[in-house]
């Protein structure tokens, strides 16, 4: 028998087809829906591509200002999930308690089995509003302060920094580099085709599971470092190196001992992620408005040169890189910063599970078995 040809990781393997997104490692670009991203970040809010990524098109006015007022009016947690939250040890990582809480509002969805496109996009949509509430909530309570409760008035961005920071001198809300650098972010973290979170969330709606049970198990999938979890391992990279003047000679330390240096390379991209420009640009001017911010520009630049002349095959940074010190110097505890992705990701994965669920077949690979021959008890 000839030996299978196994890919490791599913590497190069195309599983399905998608109208999502299209990733083009080739021309470094990315497409929601036929648009290019970077030109969706420009010109739109995450609003729009979220009724993009779930409609197939962009908002008319009078669309976005339905779905407005039906999902902003959805922002509020009920008493028991702001119970279970408050309930959660502060020690726990805010990932444990985003896949716990939207495991838990699934308990209140009578229905519970998904049966058609709408019961889909309900759930997205009703985790889209209360996604920022919850990250909100977990974040104050960590500091000792309490629940506040979202603004119906507020988008997207504004609603979940106020929430947040509230509208104080030192609040993000009063930089405009911090706004739109966050208000990009999201829409740049919201699709990204057949990556692990995505597919998991497929898989596992490819059993006819619920929709909250692919989400939840796709919040899990993103937690690992590998994954969404880099945002987080960047900064403390960048906080131990702490020194510009070290970054240098920290990844050549790093590539000599064959560590993997977070927010660098990726699966597909393999000349460059086609997301970084446009993140490392609002990065760079949200760093100008805060003081000490250049340290974190020089330390990004040193690294980011360092890893491309170092490697054989030239490593460009991911777009963890310069989320990660975005996210910092915007006042955000570090280990939020995956829910943070979340907040932007719960878009995509939505999309991805109508999609798998109009046109299904249960996801199920074929495994080589190479363990022990056949053998008996007695
Ligand atoms: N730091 C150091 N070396 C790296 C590297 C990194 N971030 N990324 C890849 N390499 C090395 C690999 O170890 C491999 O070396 P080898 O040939 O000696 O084995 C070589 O570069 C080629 O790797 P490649 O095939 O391009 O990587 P992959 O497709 O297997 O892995 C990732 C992709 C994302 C898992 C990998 O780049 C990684 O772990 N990056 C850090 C985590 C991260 O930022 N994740 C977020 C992704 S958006």
């Amino acid at each position: 028998m000839t030996a299978p040809d196994i890919k490791k990781g599913l590497a190069g393997v195309y599983a399905d087809y998608t109208a999502i997104s299209k990733v083009n490692p080739e021309t470094n670009s990315l497409l929601y829906r036929g648009y290019p991203v970077q030109e969706l970040a420009e010109n739109c809010t995450f609003e729009e591509v979220a009724h993009l990524l779930w409609r197939n098109e962009l908002p008319s006015a009078a669309q976005l200002k339905a779905f407005q007022e039906q999902y902003r009016a959805e922002r509020g947690l009920n008493e028991e999930t702001i119970a279970v939250i408050e309930a959660m040890p502060k020690e726990c990582h805010p990932m444990d308690v985003l896949r716990t809480a939207i495991s838990f509002l699934g308990t209140f969805d009578k229905e519970h089995f998904t049966t058609s496109a709408d019961d889909i996009r309900e759930v997205g949509r009703a985790l889209l509003a209360k996604i920022p509430t919850i990250i909100a909530l977990d974040i104050r309570r960590r500091r000792g302060e309490g629940y506040v409760k979202p603004d119906p008035e507020k988008g997207f961005s504004e609603n979940f920094l106020w929430m947040v920071f509230g509208d104080g001198p030192d609040s993000p809300l009063n930089k405009p580099g911090d706004v739109e650098c966050f208000e990009k972010s999201m829409i740049l973290y919201a699709e990204h085709s057949f990556n692990a979170s995505t597919f998991t969330a497929r898989l596992i709606t490819s059993t006819r599971s619920d929709t909250w049970s692919a989400l939840a198990g796709a919040v899990g999938a993103l937690k690992g470092p590998l994954h969404g979890g880099a945002n987080e391992a960047v900064m403390h990279n960048m906080l131990e190196i702490d020194d510009p003047a070290k970054a240098e000679q920290w990844c050549k330390d790093k590539l000599a001992s064959k560590e993997v240096v977070m927010g660098f390379g990726h699966r597909v991209y393999k000349k460059g992620d086609s997301r970084v420009p446009t993140m490392e640009a609002a990065f760079k001017k949200l760093a100008s408005e805060h003081e000490g911010g250049e340290k974190w520009v020089e330390m990004y630049d040193v690294m980011e040169k360092a890893m491309y002349e170092n490697t054989s095959i030239n490593i460009r940074p991911n777009l963890d890189f310069p989320a990660g010190p975005a996210y910092y110097l915007m006042g955000f505890d570090i280990p939020f910063f995956t829910p943070l992705f979340v907040m932007a990701r719960i878009t995509g994965w939505s999309a991805h599970i109508i999609e798998q669920y109009e046109n299904n077949s249960l996801i199920r690979p074929l495994a080589a078995y190479n363990g022990h021959d056949e053998r008996h008890v007695s």
